[in-house]
């Protein structure tokens, strides 16, 4: 009889992304610690543009990863999440819940993507002291001046601050 082969258990984590906050980073890391592989796969809808492209998102996340260990980053555009899991090869994905209210959004994804393909959806609870971070208070708290240091890294504010600046015609595009 063959000895069984170890099999890599690899999860992804999905999510707009625009931009990465402290949130998803605190999910992401902790999915590494529950899985061999972490792919963060940047969904994008089309008719939603968002303040960053794609390609500004994963720059960002690259640069707020900061080359951890066994995260790969991707992006994921007109596909079904489970089609990607499936071609990645996927057991699960993992999401951070903050509230009942993340539930309430989270949970009918998680039961349309198990009866798609039987894909399992992995919930962390949040760090509490991250509860209130989301992108989008993020953009609308700095949008109107507030500072969201320490809500997201450095260079995701500064690059915020600048597509702010860039929109309201402060600075060169
Ligand atoms: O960060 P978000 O915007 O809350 O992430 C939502 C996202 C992108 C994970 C979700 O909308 C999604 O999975 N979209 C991909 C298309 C898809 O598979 N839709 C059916 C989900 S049940």
């Amino acid at each position: 009889m063959t000895a069984p082969t170890a099999s890599l258990r690899r999860c992804v984590c999905p999510g707009s992304y625009d931009p990465v906050t402290h949130g998803h980073l605190d999910v992401v890391h902790r999915a590494t610690e529950l899985f061999d592989e972490v792919v963060v796969a940047v969904l994008t809808n089309p008719a939603k543009p968002g303040l960053f492209t794609p390609a500004e998102r994963i720059d960002l996340l690259e640069a707020s990863l900061d080359g951890a260990p066994r995260v790969r980053i991707a992006e994921v555009s007109g596909a079904l999440l489970v089609d990607f899991c499936r071609a990645v090869e996927a057991v699960a994905v993992v999401k951070g819940l903050r509230s009942g209210t993340d539930f309430a959004y989270e949970l009918p994804m998680a039961l349309m993507n198990r009866h798609l393909t039987g894909l399992e959806t992995v919930f962390l609870p949040g760090d509490p002291r991250l509860e209130h971070v989301s992108s989008s208070l993020v953009k609308e708290v700095a949008g109107l001046g507030g500072d969201v240091t320490g809500l997201v890294p450095d260079v995701v504010r500064d690059r915020l601050l600048d597509r702010l600046a860039e929109r309201r015609g402060e600075r060169g595009a």
